[in-house]
């Protein structure tokens, strides 16, 4: 389980986010939708401690991140090992393979042989459908196949759940289908699972459940059908507004 109390967020003089409380459980996928500023990355970035957070707190399982807490502790490092991110640029290392950009963190930070790391690696691709590419570097790939990559080098340390930033903007919609399956068999599994998107079509589909951001605050949240077929929020009417 996931669960921000009350994060808040400044950069300097900008106070991006103004109290952000959400639960996430086991399995469940939670679809973040906003305009663009709102908050949304830096949601997530706080959420897996690559930014700290000025106030409030985040528990994820038994560990809890506290406001003014370092971005080096132990705590913090154990719980970017729990919460895998797949960024939107995908952030792959591009002089290293395939195989070898999945393998870097287990056998580095986890300490497992690469032995076995290469055969987790393995039946990852083969899952994913990228068996094939192990070798390639990631220029090699297509948009689509470098991301199941990011995918699956999050899996390798068998996260407790994955973050997603915008998983399906550079997708056509077969494999935003795709990509759909996959989130929900990944949620199947038991992870938690939350999602930035400005995909509207995606946000009501994969989720279940929906969280609408506007100005660093939750305007809205509740179940796919609730949020989108009676929006409640002015935000959430010009986003519809905006992508119909
Ligand atoms: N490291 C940073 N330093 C200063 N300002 C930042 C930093 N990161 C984000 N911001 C600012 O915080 C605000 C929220 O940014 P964020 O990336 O969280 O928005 P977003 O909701 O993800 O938007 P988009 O949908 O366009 O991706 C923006 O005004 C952005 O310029
Ligand atoms: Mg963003």
């Amino acid at each position: 389980m996931i669960k921000a109390s009350n994060i808040q967020k400044s950069f300097g003089k900008l106070h991006v986010l103004k109290g952000i409380s959400m639960e996430v459980a086991d399995g469940e996928i939670m679809t973040m939708i906003g305009p663009s500023g709102c908050g949304k990355t830096t949601f997530l970035r706080c959420l897996n401690g690559l930014e700290s957070i000025d106030s409030g707190s985040i528990q994820v399982g038994n560990l809890e991140i506290r406001s003014g807490e370092p971005l080096l502790t132990e705590v913090l490092k154990k719980v970017r090992m729990r919460l895998g991110m797949v960024f939107q640029q995908f952030q792959l290392f591009p002089h290293f393979s395939v195989l070898e950009n999945i393998i870097e963190a287990p056998v580095h930070v986890n300490a497992i042989s690469r032995q076995e790391a290469v055969s987790i690696a393995m039946d990852l691709l083969r899952k994913l459908n990228l068996e094939d590419k192990a070798h390639s570097r990631p220029r090699e790939l297509s948009g689509g196949q470098q991301q199941r990559v990011a995918i699956a080098r999050a899996l390798a340390m068998h996260p407790q759940a994955l973050l997603f930033d915008e998983p399906t903007s550079a997708l056509d919609p077969r494999m935003t289908g795709e990509m759909g399956a996959l989130i929900r068999a990944l949620a199947h599994d038991g992870l938690s699972i939350l999602v930035v998107t400005h995909d509207m079509g995606f946000a009501r589909r994969v989720a279940d459940r929906v969280s609408v951001f506007d100005q660093g605050l939750i305007a809205e949240q509740g179940s796919p059908e609730q949020v989108f077929s009676n929006p409640q929020s002015a935000a959430l009417r010009d986003l519809l507004t905006e992508s119909a």
